[in-house]
């Protein structure tokens, strides 16, 4: 007995160093899966052993934790209860027995929801006024962190509507959004920042650091999902319409919500939301069920820790073990070279996963990674495997990775960067790799858009000489095209046809189409408005190029030495005098064209179009003097819709953005192309 109380102790102790960890710094030293399997033994044991423990300093008795930072704490009104976790099916059919135990022969219907990943988050309005944001803390005690909430887009500082209660505090999520955690990570590393570990990591991170930009905050979302002390409104009887209520005053909800009486349907809802999971673009790690009738909710009442109304069914992130059999060097458009690990291959979610991109070669040494190694890949509610640790590092038959020197692909010598992280092949175009990435960017729809032309094609056409440089694709021949494998007659005589129909371009493409780094389709927008010309922009100056807004000192740098390049020169030269390259701006179409309702617009595309391209669909915006956008953010005008749109839809949705349907789109434009 004495051995396990003292086992009990140290596990309790152990998660508490991870809570101060995670709620302190907001740093995760273990998976989430490891922390519920923790927390899961620790209240299977404290269970079994209660009489011989003191239960209240558990970890299982605590909320949360209240930070070591300076944010001031306040008290909730209610506190802000945390909920009890399933990870089995069965462990939900128990609860769902329990609770038809207590309720007897009532019909009970439940609101199931998304878990979502993110931060709980407290906002107190008064008379309709955001008068204070607090994160949950211990649950009785949070942090106020008002000042960062009023930056986040999705958040009311003013609930509308006749009914808005004189005192309300609402709950619900904060969270960040998959390609969002990317782009900041990104931001991260080029200046050479600390990555967070994850989404919510990020979210609590933002939240709750001083002095933050706007800009940053804006990678922040909101989603309410229920609200604690609340003045008057005692006639809503059941959870949804408190939802719907929430919604009716201005506050974003999640479109995933349902209410489902039997245990079927709820099932079903559990594996759907499952399956589409990692097409989400932000992280769930659950869904959440509760019992829908508010006098139901009352009657089942709480525990210390959590509602009896409630209960979260997780999924279980899917970590799996595998070898690293070799590293392999990936050489990008520009040069970068970035580490590949070929491990023998393994099922995570559905997927079989064989090489896992390693990023860069400073996570090769945090992660200790050597040939040989046994490592632990998860893939989690992310599409991307990552490696996250190495399990077995003392085996005899592990070697270590020696960095290369030379360019796989030229053997020209490789330039070392930022203390070893970054490793670059600065041969450009000379290097067979960049040659064939860059020619193959010219083609795509970033570039030109030639259907047809697609990575293998152009990378044969580069191996067997046909095509050296850009004005190359403008002589090519059918019959060149025929002796590639795969490519017939009248694929052939396609591909020639789309190389002719794609020699009409706007300066801004022609720019983009060049693959030069960092000059992506924003940059090339605002070099092809000032400049209107290619002869003008080859004889800008550096410093005129610099004193664009939009365009910093790197990008200006990499134009300008790009157009200065003698061999580039002659490039560009040849290519131009293949095209019909037009101003994107010439004055009597923009007087014209301003007229359209999508001029000077944000738009936003989400799903799959039925009669164009994405592409085609972003130029035509683009010609129409429209802006088109990668996100939903508060500032977007119009989201169009295809079929099966995604998360930007469901994020559109929050935003209360006006929605037009690809027909609808299609009529507006007819009149003004
Ligand atoms: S209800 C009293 N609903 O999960 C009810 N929580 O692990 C308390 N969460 O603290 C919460 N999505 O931060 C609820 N749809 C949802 C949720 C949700 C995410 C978070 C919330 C809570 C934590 C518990």
């Amino acid at each position: 007995m004495i051995f396990i109380k003292s086992y009990i102790l140290k596990l309790r102790e152990k998660i508490r160093y991870y809570n101060y960890l995670y709620y302190s710094f907001s740093s995760q030293k273990i998976s989430d899966c490891r922390y519920d399997y923790l927390m899961k033994k620790l209240r299977y044991l404290e269970n079994k052993y209660k009489h011989f423990l003191f239960m209240k300093d558990s970890p299982t008795f605590q909320v949360g934790s209240l930070c070591a930072s300076d944010l001031k704490t306040y008290k909730h009104i209610t506190p802000m209860l945390s909920l009890n976790h399933v990870f089995s099916i069965r462990d939900y059919l128990n609860f769902y027995k329990k609770t038809k135990k207590v309720l007897k022969k009532q019909i009970i219907c439940f609101c199931c929801e998304l878990k979502l990943d993110g931060l709980a988050l407290n906002l107190v309005y008064e008379k309709g006024k955001l008068v204070i944001a607090m994160t949950r803390g211990n649950g009785i005690l949070g942090e106020n962190v008002t000042d960062n909430v009023k930056k986040i887009f999705s958040i009311p500082k003013k609930l509308v509507g006749k009914d808005v209660p004189e005192k309300i505090e609402v709950r619900g999520e904060v969270f960040m959004l998959k390609n969002d955690f990317i782009r900041l990570n990104n931001i991260a590393v080029r200046s050479q920042m600390k990555k967070f570990s994850n989404t919510r990591n990020a979210s609590s991170g933002l939240l709750r650091q001083k002095n933050l930009k706007n800009i940053f905050m804006n990678n922040l979302m909101f989603c309410c999902y229920g609200y604690g002390y609340c003045s008057g409104n005692d006639d809503i009887l059941n959870h949804y319409d408190k939802l719907q209520k929430l919604h009716s005053w201005g506050l974003p909800i999640s479109g995933y919500n349902c209410v489902f009486n039997s245990n079927y349907d709820i099932l079903n809802f559990y594996n759907k939301i499952e399956s589409i999971r990692s097409f989400l673009n932000f992280n769930i790690d659950g869904i959440v069920i509760k019992v829908n009738s508010i006098p139901l909710q009352n009657k089942l009442g709480y525990t210390r820790r959590a509602p009896v109304w409630a209960i979260a069914l997780k999924f279980f992130d899917q970590e799996k073990t595998s070898k690293i059999l070799k590293i392999e060097y990936k050489i990008g458009r520009t040069g970068v070279i970035t580490p590949i690990a070929v491990v023998d291959p393994i099922c995570i979610s559905g997927v079989i996963i064989r090489r896992i991109s390693l990023y860069n070669f400073h996570e090769i040494k945090k992660l200790g990674i050597r040939l040989g190694d046994i490592v632990k890949i998860k893939r989690s509610g992310d599409v991307i495997p990552k490696i996250i640790s190495v399990v077995r590092n003392c085996s005899n038959d592990v070697q270590d990775i020696v960095f290369p020197h030379l360019c796989p692909s030229c053997r020209s010598k490789l330039k070392i960067y930022d203390k070893r992280i970054k490793i670059r092949c600065i041969n450009n175009l000379k290097c067979k790799e960049q040659l064939k990435k860059t020619l193959y960017y010219f083609c795509s729809k970033s570039g030109l858009n030639i259907l047809g032309l697609g990575f293998k094609t152009v990378s044969k056409l580069v191996n067997k000489n046909y095509v050296k440089n850009f004005s190359d694709f403008f002589n090519l021949h059918e019959n060149a095209l025929i002796t590639l494998d795969e490519v017939g007659k009248k694929n052939a005589s396609n591909i020639i046809d789309a190389i002719h129909n794609s020699k009409n371009i706007t300066f801004s493409k022609f720019l983009c189409a060049l693959g030069i780094d960092e000059i992506g389709t924003v940059k090339s927008d605002i070099l092809s408005k000032h400049f209107l010309s290619l002869s003008n922009l080859m004889n800008a100056t550096f410093s005129e190029i610099c004193s664009l807004k939009g365009i910093g000192f790197i990008a200006s740098r990499n134009i300008f030495n790009f157009i200065n390049d003698e061999s580039n020169k002659n490039v560009i030269l040849n290519l131009s005098k293949s095209l019909n390259i037009s101003s994107s701006y010439d004055n009597v179409s923009y007087v014209r064209k301003s007229s359209n309702p999508f001029f000077k617009k944000k738009i936003v595309f989400s799903g799959t179009l039925n009669k164009f391209s994405r592409s085609q669909a972003v130029d035509i915006i683009k010609e129409l003097g429209g802006n088109v956008m990668s996100n939903v953010s508060i500032k977007t005008d119009y989201i169009v819709i295809g079929k099966n749109p995604g998360s930007k839809f469901f994020k559109s949705n929050i935003l209360n953005i006006k929605v037009i349907l690809e027909q609808n789109f299609l009529e507006i434009i007819k009149n003004y192309l």
